[in-house]
């Protein structure tokens, strides 16, 4: 997706509602506030997701909207939840998979900048998303995947680099895209961004192998490097990367489900393991089963959807058998992470949660995101 569009789809509300409420009320409102003064009750989800021995939370194309969506207008109070309330249903989460003795994994699969006023609205001088990624960073990824929305902008793709990467310990994945920078001698060198590709043991003491690939993009800006996946799928360290077989591999992507390079991906590897994509860029809700043994899934956009899957990886070993997924697309607001976590108003924030959506908050209030210029009679939409 383009800058212009995203910029635009940011604008876009529903049609319907008259009483927009500016975006000064909205961004001002406390904590506390928010909480009980919610102008639109929600529906709770119809049915609970289903957990399996292998579970993975799901996160794309997020632009900075880490606030989520304020206004009272329909759908936007079904994406009202915020990156705090998220990072309390996470703990939630992983305490119940404690529990129940499974595996519960968080992904990424890029395009953290641009689309947004907690990312795009620093001061001159500053660096796109440097501020909001810091809130990024507090999430406990297991993987993230590079999105071209990191590749526009020189100084951009140098602070992850430098500053939002080191945190994640190797699990950050950059399989075909580098960036240029000066070694300690003073000369021009070509690195991978992060890491190419992770192996690791889960808690349960399952082996994963994941890739972070980015689409053939073409739009990078000067001193980065996009690999085309098929010439990536080549590379010596790729063949060794896969040539040992993990119990699942769980390939984060920055291409949609369909119609681009994941079918060249899950071809080189044509291993009988599992194997789970989780894939972004297009902006939708979308799946893809490309055998019985692989499920690929791309979750939406702009903090509107969580991606759920679910596997059973036990009783489908033996490389032979069917593996059955179950999955879910959650809408991204507080009484959907109360209902899947049993967890009521007073008992689902964390002070971990709450501390995210308040260094947002200030954040937003330091970037003057509340200024009024003015007001609409109506909304716009752009695509529904
Ligand atoms: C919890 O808070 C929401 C607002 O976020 C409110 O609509 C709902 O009634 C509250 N639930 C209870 C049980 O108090
Ligand atoms: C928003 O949530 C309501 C239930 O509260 C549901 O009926 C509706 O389909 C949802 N809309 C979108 C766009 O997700
Ligand atoms: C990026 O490219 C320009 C032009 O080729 C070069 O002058 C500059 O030193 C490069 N920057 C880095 C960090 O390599
Ligand atoms: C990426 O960086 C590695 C390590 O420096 C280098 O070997 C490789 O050739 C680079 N790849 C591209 C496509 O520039
Ligand atoms: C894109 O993918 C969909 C779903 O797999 C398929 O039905 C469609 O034919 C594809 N379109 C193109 C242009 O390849
Ligand atoms: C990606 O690029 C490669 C090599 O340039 C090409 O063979 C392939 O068809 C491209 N794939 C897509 C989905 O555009
Ligand atoms: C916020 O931005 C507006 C418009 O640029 C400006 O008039 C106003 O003084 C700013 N307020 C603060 C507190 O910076
Ligand atoms: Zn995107
Ligand atoms: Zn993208």
């Amino acid at each position: 997706m383009f800058v212009p569009i995203i910029a635009l789809a940011g604008l876009a509300t529903a049609c319907g509602d008259h009483h927009l409420p500016v975006r000064g009320e909205v961004y001002s409102q406390s904590r506390v506030e928010k909480q009980e003064y919610l102008q639109v009750p929600l529906t709770p989800p119809h049915r609970p997701i289903v957990w399996g021995d292998f579970n993975v939370i799901h996160t794309t194309d997020t632009h900075g909207w880490l606030l989520g969506h304020p206004k009272n207008s329909f759908p936007e109070p079904n994406f009202s939840g915020d990156l705090g309330d998220f990072a309390s249903f996470v703990t939630h989460m992983k305490y119940i998979a404690k529990q129940k003795g499974v595996d519960l994994l968080l992904i990424d699969s890029g395009d953290l900048h641009d689309g947004s006023g907690l990312s795009d609205g620093y001061a001159p001088g500053a660096i796109d998303a440097h501020e909001s990624n810091k809130f990024v960073e507090r999430l406990p990824y297991d993987v993230m995947a590079i999105g071209n929305h990191e590749l526009y902008v020189y100084a951009d793709t140098y602070d992850m680099y430098q500053s939002f990467i080191p945190h994640f310990e190797g699990r950050y994945l950059t399989s075909n895209v580098n960036i240029t920078i000066f070694d300690s001698d003073g000369k021009a060198v070509s690195v991978p961004v992060g890491s190419r590709y992770a192996k690791f043991t889960t808690a349960m003491g399952r082996r994963v192998t994941s890739l972070g690939v980015l689409f053939n993009f073409t739009g990078n800006v000067h001193n980065t490097t996009v690999q085309p996946v098929a010439e990536m799928i080549e590379e010596s360290w790729f063949v060794e990367a896969i040539a040992e077989e993990p119990d699942v591999f769980v390939l984060a992507g920055h291409m949609p489900v369909s119609n681009d390079s994941w079918p060249v991906v899950f071809n080189a590897i044509h291993a009988p393991t599992a194997v789970q994509k989780w894939a972004g860029h297009t902006h939708i809700r979308d799946c893809q089963q490309y055998d019985s043994r692989s499920m690929a899934m791309e979750s939406g956009r702009y903090m509107e959807t969580i991606g759920w899957m679910s596997a059973n990886l036990d009783a489908g070993k033996g490389n032979a058998n069917d593996i059955e997924f179950s999955r879910r697309y959650l809408d991204q607001n507080r009484v959907t992470y109360q209902y899947h976590t049993r967890a009521s108003n007073s008992t689902f924030d964390t002070r971990y949660g709450r501390s995210i959506t308040e260094g947002l908050q200030d954040l937003a209030e330091q970037y003057n995101l509340s200024y009024q210029y003015g007001v609409s009679p109506r909304d716009y939409t752009m695509t529904r």
